[in-house]
């Protein structure tokens, strides 16, 4: 976990919190663009779009990472709307194609909790827990980094880490 910005990471993929129209916007998505040059936008633009929870791959063409994963996120309305779903299903899906890739490194921004509201902290669960899921059953991506922008949500993903982290030994030390 990291604060910083994921366009300038030299690992092997990054993953954007896109629009389904994968043609780039604001946010991360425009820094991921601006930094990537015009290459990324053409060949968004041969991949039909993308379904919210679903991801794509691409070139990191001017990047340092040689791939980016496109992934869009859930617009936060009321929790009741499957928000919470499609967004564990955003980062399995860039998991899944990241290990299919081969890719051994993978840098997440805290996606929809920016332009699409979703909740900092609830985000943060989810995207903590699936990812550790994920890890635990597959050899590949061997390190995931997350790319906080600011400093107040840096602490907060440190946070609820802090605390899964106590939770999973308290529950390890219940079981012996
Ligand atoms: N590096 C890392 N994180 C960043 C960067 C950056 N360079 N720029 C912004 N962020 C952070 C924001 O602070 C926020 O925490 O990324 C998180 C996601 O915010 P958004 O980029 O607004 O993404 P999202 O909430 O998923 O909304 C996606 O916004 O930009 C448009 O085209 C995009 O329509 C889509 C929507």
């Amino acid at each position: 976990m990291e604060r910083g910005d994921i366009t300038t990471l030299h690992v092997d993929g990054i993953v954007n919190a896109a629009n389904s129209s994968l043609r780039g916007g604001g946010g991360v998505d425009g820094a991921i663009h601006r930094a990537a040059g015009p290459k990324l936008k053409t060949e968004c633009a041969t991949l039909g779009g993308c379904s919210t929870g679903d991801a794509r791959i691409t070139k990191g063409y001017r990047l340092p990472a040689p791939w980016v994963i496109h992934t869009v996120g859930p617009v936060w309305r009321d929790g009741k709307h499957g928000e919470e779903e499609l967004l564990a299903d955003c980062h399995r899906r860039s998991l899944e194609i990241a290990m299919e890739k081969g890719l051994e490194t993978l840098a997440f921004p805290a996606i929809s909790t920016g332009a699409y509201g979703f909740p900092l902290r609830q985000a943060a669960n989810i995207a903590l827990r699936t990812t550790a899921t994920f890890l635990a059953e597959h050899a590949l991506p061997h390190e995931i980094y997350f790319i906080l922008f600011t400093e107040r949500d840096l602490s907060i993903w440190g946070e609820i880490l802090d605390t899964m982290i106590k939770k999973q030994s308290k529950d390890q030390a219940n079981d012996t």
